[in-house]
């Protein structure tokens, strides 16, 4: 399965601070936002990884995220001229994707929990279908929302909807079968001029395909697209971080976990930080391993 991040749009309600720089790559705590989606895509178990982000902004991403020989996957960029909806990524990414199963992450999401990767593995096999997975929040009415029926079965999605059937709102995280840029290529723009993620996730809805997973209270999930939401991003992972000296989204960590790099190459990416916590923490763990 191949995955993107999608790392584009204004980020108008972070202005002025998105003015001059990416969203997307604005600090969650000690890394880069991008990190986060990045790791969650990485554990799932996809290497082959296509980030998509404004013209003036990709360049950013590239220096930043190189090849991505160091966390031991593949990194390939596109452009997306305007924020034309986040479906359009597939439309984007169709030649790369090359009709293979695919996976979205919103590169302002973040996801965390216990026994993640089991259950980002288990979307990623599934051969047929969509898989998305539901958040229960207070406030529905800023997400894409489902609906389930007495059986738990999910019954409708909403995109933003002035009154939420649920509230189980869906998260930046989404699985894909080998027919997502054929659908995607037939969805018409919205009201709002865009390719609906929620459109997409309809007609997998309505094909009897859509495998919604709800997500317990073990998990967080969060999107950093405000001040509040950054912050409260922010604090979560230093606070998950400070407490239990275990990384949260960091890519040089999963790779090694996921056996993408070995502790020889860990130790050079620790090094390469240098002097900060997280540079500790990863030598730390190359030192533990190191034969
Ligand atoms: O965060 C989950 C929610 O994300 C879902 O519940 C909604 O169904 C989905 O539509 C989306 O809602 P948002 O209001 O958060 O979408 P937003 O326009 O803020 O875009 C989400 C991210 O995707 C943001 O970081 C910018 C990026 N993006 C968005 C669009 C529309 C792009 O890179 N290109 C785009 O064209």
């Amino acid at each position: 399965m191949k995955g993107i991040v999608l790392a584009g749009g204004s980020g108008t309600r972070l202005h002025p601070m998105t003015l001059a720089a990416s969203k997307q790559l604005l600090p969650v705590y000690d890394k880069p936002m991008v990190y986060y989606p990045l790791s969650t895509l990485m554990l799932a178990g996809i290497r082959d990884i296509l980030i998509i982000s404004t013209p003036e902004d990709l360049p950013q991403f590239r220096r930043l995220l190189g090849s991505g020989s160091r966390f031991g996957v593949s990194f390939a960029y596109a452009e997306q001229p305007r924020p034309e909806g986040i479906a359009q990524a597939f439309v984007i990414g169709r030649d790369w994707i090359g009709g293979e199963p695919c996976a979205l992450a919103l590169g302002d999401n973040l996801i965390h929990g216990d026994h993640l990767s089991t259950l980002l593995r288990a979307a990623a096999a599934r051969p047929h279908g969509a898989s998305v997975f539901a958040y229960q929040v207070r406030d529905p009415e800023r997400y894409g929302v489902v609906a389930f029926d007495e059986l738990g079965r999910a019954t409708d999605i909403v995109e933003k909807p002035d009154a939420p059937r649920s509230n189980w709102a869906v998260t930046g995280l989404y699985f894909y079968d080998a027919r997502v840029s054929d659908i995607a290529a037939r969805i018409k723009p919205s009201a709002r001029g865009e390719l609906e993620i929620t459109d997409l996730n309809r007609v997998y809805l309505e094909d009897d395909s859509l495998h919604v997973s709800r997500l317990s209270r073990g998990y967080a999930w969060l999107d950093a697209g405000t001040p509040d939401s950054l912050l409260q991003a922010a604090t979560y992972v230093q606070t998950i971080q400070s407490r239990t000296g275990m990384l949260v989204g960091c890519p040089e960590e999963v790779a090694f976990r996921m056996g993408y790099i070995g502790a020889a190459e860990l130790l050079e990416q620790a090094q390469a930080i240098g002097k900060t916590e997280l540079g500790r923490v990863l030598l730390e763990l190359a030192e533990e391993h190191a034969t």
